[in-house]
């Protein structure tokens, strides 16, 4: 495995795997990688030639009160695990190369609409940094497909909206949520954890699993539904953030009649905001 800080390097290896005809696969991350990135590598490796992977950890999707600064940087651990799985380029370019005039003379990418809800109203210019900093690293990697984790379920939408709104020329695919064995979905903020809010935090998935099997034994009181997770939630400990039940497809509130649906859930065990998501289909 090579790993490359520059883009200008990027591009030189880039021209390469263009003309031997290569078909480009894509993690972008922002590193502490578990196995739940790796499951992205892993379907990179099996539908690419060549399989590169960014760490990056943006500071334009962080808000001014959040982890930025105390957001875990391994790379010595994760170069090690990318290396294991065979993978041909690492690329870790710096702030000042991603953002050469400041952040605050960037230029930004901004999907309307999907980009404010949910998790966007939580945590406003959040998905306008996440839009930005992968558009960018499209334009260095170039691939053909791009891989991300549908526990950022929002994420993945706002990323597929970008894609054909900017007639951007790849494929973006999206892999199932990796957990651990209580059900508690992998991110890099499980690692915030103190033992105590470990023991708890897998009620994030259980309150989901709850509503999707109230769901399917047809309750359609959606509001109800999520004001009696919410309060069992806060019972527990938890600060819940939101419990949203919408439309798969554009994240819309859920109508009546819809047949796919996600449960979406974002909450707050001490500072540490977990978020899950589980599709259903009727
Ligand atoms: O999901 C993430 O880790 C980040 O939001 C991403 C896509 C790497 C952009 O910084």
């Amino acid at each position: 495995m090579k790993t490359i800080t520059t883009i200008e390097s990027l591009r030189e290896i880039r021209r390469e795997w263009q003309l031997a005809g290569k078909k480009i696969g894509f993690v972008p991350t922002m590193g502490n990688l578990h196995a739940g990135h790796l499951t992205l590598v892993q379907a990179a490796k099996e539908q690419a030639d060549i399989v590169v992977v960014s760490i990056f950890v943006n500071p334009l999707q962080f808000g001014a009160d959040e982890d930025l600064d105390a957001y875990p940087r391994t790379l010595a651990q994760d170069t090690h695990a990318l290396q294991e799985m065979g993978v041909d380029v690492l690329f870790t370019p710096t702030a000042s190369d991603i953002y050469p005039r400041g952040l605050e003379q960037q230029t930004f990418v901004e999907v309307p609409g999907i980009s404010y809800m949910i998790c966007g109203a939580s945590r406003p210019g959040h998905f306008r940094g996440v839009a930005t900093i992968v558009s960018k690293l499209f334009n260095m990697v170039q691939p053909n497909i791009a891989y991300f984790g549908e526990k950022d379920y929002q994420q993945v939408q706002v990323i597929k909206a970008m894609v054909t709104d900017l007639s951007m020329n790849l494929d973006i695919v999206a892999i199932a949520t990796k957990r651990e064995k209580d059900g508690l979905a992998m991110s890099s903020r499980n690692g915030y954890l103190t033992p105590e809010q470990r023991i708890i935090a897998p009620l994030v998935y259980q309150t989901i699993t709850r509503i999707k099997a109230d769901i399917e034994s047809g309750r359609r009181d959606f509001q109800r539904l999520v004001q009696q997770q919410v309060e069992h939630l806060s019972q527990a400990g938890f600060k819940p953030d939101y419990i949203e039940i919408r439309d798969a497809y554009n994240l819309q509130p859920a109508a009546f009649e819809a047949t796919r649906l996600v449960i979406l859930i974002a909450a707050f065990i001490g500072k540490t905001r977990l978020i899950d998501n589980v599709v259903i289909e009727l």
